[in-house]
């Protein structure tokens, strides 16, 4: 059985499918048709509602935090002992007044922010969060980010952006979402030492809360399909009809959901969502940033995580690129123990790894940078919030003096897996740290990749592009003050005129 808090209203399921989502269980189990679907595959946020989770911080005190994610990708079965608020769950009565509508959704009212209203829940939802999560307005850069998994259509979005400065204007709601968390949370404590589950008969979700109870479960279900946070397996089961007997989510495997700051390396749980590690990654590595701002959207970054993203094991993920370039390594758990490898030797071929079918990636570990190291990354899309790379490289260097010692360069969206640039590293190394260097390297592209055409970018703009990227990454280390981005844009045209 699974458990959880829909609004006010203590939710226990256990025969179900186990592949239903919670949109779907909302609108045709619940009849709660405020969640919107608009394309079942992360893209609109039209289905966004606010999954609240409980944290228990070092001091060992709980609280509940509550972030967006997009319910057509979030399965049923992961939200056990979670608090879902729907649109419905916002405003307590059914036609309220104006007065009695939340600040945010009065905002956007009288800011004229929804015209067709298909959008308008999602962007509610999306609001909600942000105001829940900061009790003074954040700003517009951080509105948004909030908003850029929330696409509307016709109105547009500057009465919506408006609508979010707005509400901070009026009375402070104080939500009780926490005390109702709280007290559903002691309910259901004493069913911990259950692998909760969901079932339909002939097909089962499996929810492990230790690595123990995952480890046996994997052994004695070879053939069961890995869920973490369902931002790729879920548009699996909606958009290629999977219907996988057996699901084992990770999503709430103790071990899995760690993030340890040693010394000397980073160890990140492959559960845990970016939005939990990736501020403390930057923090050692504030390049990445950008690179995880723009991997999908808020809600996508709340729910997916590094485990996912390997074992998808797509050629165009963003993290492969850059783990690989930092030299990180990855630990696969089974009942049989764990191995570490480096995650450039994870990828075989398309879609194919090296993980064994009783195994798991439980953690991945990312060394801390030299003091010499050097690294840019930059990500090539159509668009720049919430899109997929065309290209995308990242390229790690050490030097002493002026000369490169070390060079790390990988790419996605170049080969039929996430993969690293022999010959163009084999370059480098031993080069002065110059601009001229990085243009020499930029020669060996068609050396290490040979990239195919797409509905993307066709395989002459991805080895111009890779090339154009090199010289621009030899400009940024070189020349630290044109880190300026419109110095940097200016660059970018320069190395484009070059070709
Ligand atoms: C709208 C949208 C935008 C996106 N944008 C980007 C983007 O810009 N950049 C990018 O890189 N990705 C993007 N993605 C893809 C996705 O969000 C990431 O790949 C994410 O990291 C997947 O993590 P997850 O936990 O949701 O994986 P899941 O969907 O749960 O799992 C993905 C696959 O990995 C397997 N798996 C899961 N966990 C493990 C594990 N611990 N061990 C072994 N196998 C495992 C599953 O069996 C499944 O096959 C986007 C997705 C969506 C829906
Ligand atoms: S329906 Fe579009 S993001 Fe869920
Ligand atoms: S109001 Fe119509 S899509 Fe946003």
């Amino acid at each position: 059985m699974i458990q959880f808090l829909l609004n006010d209203t203590p939710i226990e399921v256990e025969k179900c499918s186990p592949s239903l989502t919670i949109l779907d269980w909302l609108r045709t189990n619940k009849g709660k048709v405020g969640s919107k679907e608009g394309c079942a595959t992360g893209d609109c946020g039209a289905c966004t509602v606010l999954v609240g989770e409980e944290i228990v911080n070092p001091q060992g005190v709980h609280s509940w935090h509550y972030k967006t994610m997009n319910s057509c990708l979030l399965l049923l079965g992961n939200a056990h002992a979670k608090h879902i608020v729907t649109v419905e769950g916002v405003t307590p009565s059914l036609y309220p007044t104006l007065n009695e509508l939340h600040p945010v959704q009065r905002a956007l009212v009288e800011c004229h922010g929804s015209q067709c209203g298909f959008c308008t829940p999602g962007i509610i939802m999306s609001l909600l969060a942000l105001y829940i999560n900061n009790p003074t307005y954040p700003g517009k850069s951080a509105v948004i980010h909030a908003l850029g998994g929330n696409l509307c259509r016709c109105t547009g979005y500057s009465p919506i952006l408006l609508a979010a400065e707005q509400a901070y204007s009026y009375p402070r709601s104080s939500e009780n979402y926490s005390a109702l968390a709280t007290q559903f949370k002691a309910s259901i404590s004493c069913e911990q030492n259950q692998v909760p589950f969901l079932t339909n008969e002939q097909r089962t979700f499996y929810l492990p809360q230790t690595a123990a109870q995952l480890v046996a479960l994997k052994s004695s279900h070879l053939n069961a399909h890995l869920v973490t946070g369902g931002t790729d397996f879920a548009i699996e089961l909606s958009q290629n009809l999977l219907l996988p007997d057996t699901i084992i989510s990770l999503s709430q495997t103790h071990e899995l959901m760690q993030l340890k700051d040693n010394e000397g390396e980073l160890n990140i749980g492959a559960s845990l969502p970016y939005s939990q590690f990736v501020s403390q990654f930057c923090h050692y590595y504030p390049e990445a940033k950008e690179l995880f701002e723009r991997l999908g959207s808020t809600q996508v970054r709340n729910g997916g995580s590094l485990g996912g993203s390997l074992g998808n094991a797509s050629p165009i993920g963003d993290p492969a690129p850059l783990l690989i370039a930092l030299n990180a390594t990855m630990d696969l758990l089974s009942a049989r123990g764990t191995r570490t490898i480096n995650v450039a030797d994870f990828f075989l071929d398309y879609r194919k790894t090296v993980l064994k079918e009783d195994e798991v990636i439980s953690n991945i570990t990312i060394p801390k940078r030299s003091k010499s190291l050097k690294l840019a990354c930059h990500k090539i899309s159509k668009r720049f919030e919430d899109d997929i790379s065309t290209v995308c490289l990242v390229l790690a260097i050490e030097h002493n003096d002026n000369t490169i010692t070390h060079a790390r360069c990988a790419m996605g969206g170049m080969a039929a897996t996430p993969k690293n640039a022999p010959h163009i590293e084999q370059q480098l190394v031993g080069l002065p740290l110059s601009v001229a260097s990085f243009k020499e390297a930029a020669k060996h592209v068609n050396s290490d990749f040979s990239p195919m055409s797409d509905v993307r970018a066709s395989a002459e703009y991805r080895i111009n592009v890779t090339k154009n990227l090199l010289h621009r990454v030899g400009i940024e280390f070189c020349h630290s003050e044109l880190k300026n981005p419109d110095n940097l844009i200016a660059i970018t045209r320069i190395s484009h005129a070059s070709l």
